[in-house]
């Protein structure tokens, strides 16, 4: 490599790329990383915001076997993964008496803001970085859970309850998951957004993302409002 290559280019497995914030992190990614993009309805990129190796991956995550397939194709692709980002999200707002809209999409909210990023989490440790330590070392390679501020602190209820609760257990699993994962050199976070773009530019999300990417932290949960970003207390030691 010369000094004119720059830095070496990251590989990012990104779910929800066809969503708010994964356009824009695909954007955000674009100088410098390859992406494996994971959509389940496609959309067309702007061509400035196209990293140089876009790989559309489109799955339906809830499918059986999809996450396990999705790592394959990313790993045939670009023969590793630095960077996991779960954004892909179910979410279904509603109370939970007299209606039975709540009921009928709890197990899909927890199976796409749960077990989609747990399974793609262990698919990749078990295909790629379980046997790599050094490597995963080197390559500062982690997992970036994007999670939400409604997992962290109580808001009146506006009928998120089962949203709200599929973030929290996403944060404390990233939690426990990260002590796991230090073994082979892998660091995990959760990033905890207030709602953007109402709140909080989608951009500054995309900020806190890379600022993850490139640094040294695991296990912790990331908030991002309009007070900035912090890390916050998710169980008492
Ligand atoms: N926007 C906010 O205010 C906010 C605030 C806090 C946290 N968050 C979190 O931030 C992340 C990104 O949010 P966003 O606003 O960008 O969400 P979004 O625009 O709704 O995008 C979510 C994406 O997930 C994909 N998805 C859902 N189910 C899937 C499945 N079974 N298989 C594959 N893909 C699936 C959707 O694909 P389709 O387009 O095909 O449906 C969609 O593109 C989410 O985790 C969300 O919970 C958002």
């Amino acid at each position: 490599m010369t000094a004119a290559d720059g830095p070496p280019r990251r590989v990012c497995l990104l779910t929800g790329a066809g969503g708010t914030l994964g356009r824009a992190l695909t954007a955000a990614f674009a100088d410098r990383y390859d992406v494996a993009a994971v959509v389940r309805t496609p959309r067309p990129q702007p061509e400035r915001d196209t990293p140089r190796e876009l790989f559309t991956i489109r799955s339906d995550l809830e499918a059986p076997g999809a996450t396990d397939r999705v790592v394959e194709l990313a790993l045939a692709r670009f023969g590793s993964v630095d960077l996991l980002v779960n954004a892909a999200a179910y979410s279904v707002w509603s109370p939970l008496v007299g209606s039975r809209a709540l009921l009928d999409s709890l197990p899909r909210q927890l199976a796409v803001n749960l077990a989609v990023p747990v399974q793609l989490a262990a698919a990749l440790a078990e295909a790629s970085w379980r046997e790599r330590g050094a490597e995963n070392r080197a390559r500062n390679r982690n997992v970036v859970n994007v999670s939400s501020i409604a997992g962290v602190r109580l808001f009146p209820s506006g009928g998120r309850s089962v949203y709200a609760a599929s973030k929290a257990a996403l944060n404390v699993v990233t939690a426990y998951l990260a002590e796991e994962f230090a073994e082979f050199g892998v660091r995990l976070n959760a990033l905890a957004p207030d709602s953007f773009p109402r709140r909080v530019p989608t951009e500054t999300v995309c900020d806190a993302v890379l600022r993850l990417d490139e640094s040294a932290s695991t296990g912790t949960v990331v908030v991002v409002d309009a007070e900035g970003e912090r890390v916050a207390d998710i169980l008492p030691g």
